[in-house]
């Protein structure tokens, strides 16, 4: 009988410390508004307890979310991209890898009125700028460290998450549509797994638990490969 694939998989990612970014982040314009986006962390957190399961020790950092707060490891509630970034770079330090599965987002009001805004009839006040890009950031402290990203893409899905693959200097980039009300807060995703060097894997629609096994499976590996590397050329 062939083994249970559950089984092979329970403790390839043992002792290892991986963070996971998770949800949305919020940028306050007033006390009751605020830009966001639908994500609803369900990607992300499939993707923390399968890094779980697997036996790694797993720091979650979500944005506001809905979901029930996972068991066995450490979760950090943030709301702002800014704060998002500031509880990622201090949880890098220690890690082996990240994931980085939150919909961040990319701009917050200039100003932030501690009051409720009032209607005066002029919508000509919100002025934008843009927010640090978390993953990018860490990027560039990478060191041996194993980083995975998503691309949420409403065009032109391989192309771009090919650039951002390159740009934020990825092991692995996991790109899904997010045309048509697809990829946010639904419980499935179909997505295609893109490496440096041309590897791609086009996954078929998917329970997003089946996926986030999917991806931490390929974390495992990643890891072990980098390590390898890693040692030959120390020897
Ligand atoms: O949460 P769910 O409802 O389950 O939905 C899942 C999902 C659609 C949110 C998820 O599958 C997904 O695609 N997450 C990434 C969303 C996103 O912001 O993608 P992006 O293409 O804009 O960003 C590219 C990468 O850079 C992502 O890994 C993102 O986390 C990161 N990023 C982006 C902007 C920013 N300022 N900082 C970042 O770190």
């Amino acid at each position: 009988m062939s083994p249970d694939p559950g089984r092979r998989h329970r403790r390839s990612l043992d002792g290892l410390r991986i963070l996971v970014s998770a949800g949305p982040t919020r940028e306050h314009l007033d006390p009751v508004r605020f830009i966001s986006n639908p994500s609803s962390g369900r990607m992300g957190y499939a993707i923390a307890r399968a890094c779980r399961e697997r036996g790694a020790k797993v720091v979650l950092v979500t944005g506001p979310v809905e979901l029930a707060k996972p068991k066995g490891m450490r979760v950090l509630p943030v709301v702002t991209a800014r704060e998002m970034l500031r509880a990622c770079a201090k949880e890098f330090v220690r890690a082996d890898a990240f994931v980085a599965c939150a919909a961040v987002s990319d701009f917050r009001p200039v100003r932030q009125s501690r009051q409720k805004k009032k209607k005066d009839g002029r919508g000509d006040w919100l002025e934008l700028r843009a927010n640090p890009d978390i993953l990018l950031s860490l990027s560039r402290r990478k060191q041996g460290r194993v980083l995975v990203g998503f691309a949420a893409e409403t065009q032109d899905l391989i192309a771009n998450a090919e650039s951002k693959l390159r740009r934020k200097r990825l092991d692995l980039i996991v790109a899904n549509s997010v045309a048509q009300g697809r990829g946010f807060g639904a419980d499935d995703n179909r997505a295609t797994l893109l490496e440096p060097g041309g590897h791609a894997a086009a996954l078929p629609l998917m329970s997003k638990r089946k996926l986030a096994g999917k991806i931490a499976t390929r974390l495992a590996a990643l890891i072990r490969a980098s390590r390898h590397q890693r040692i030959g050329r120390v020897e």
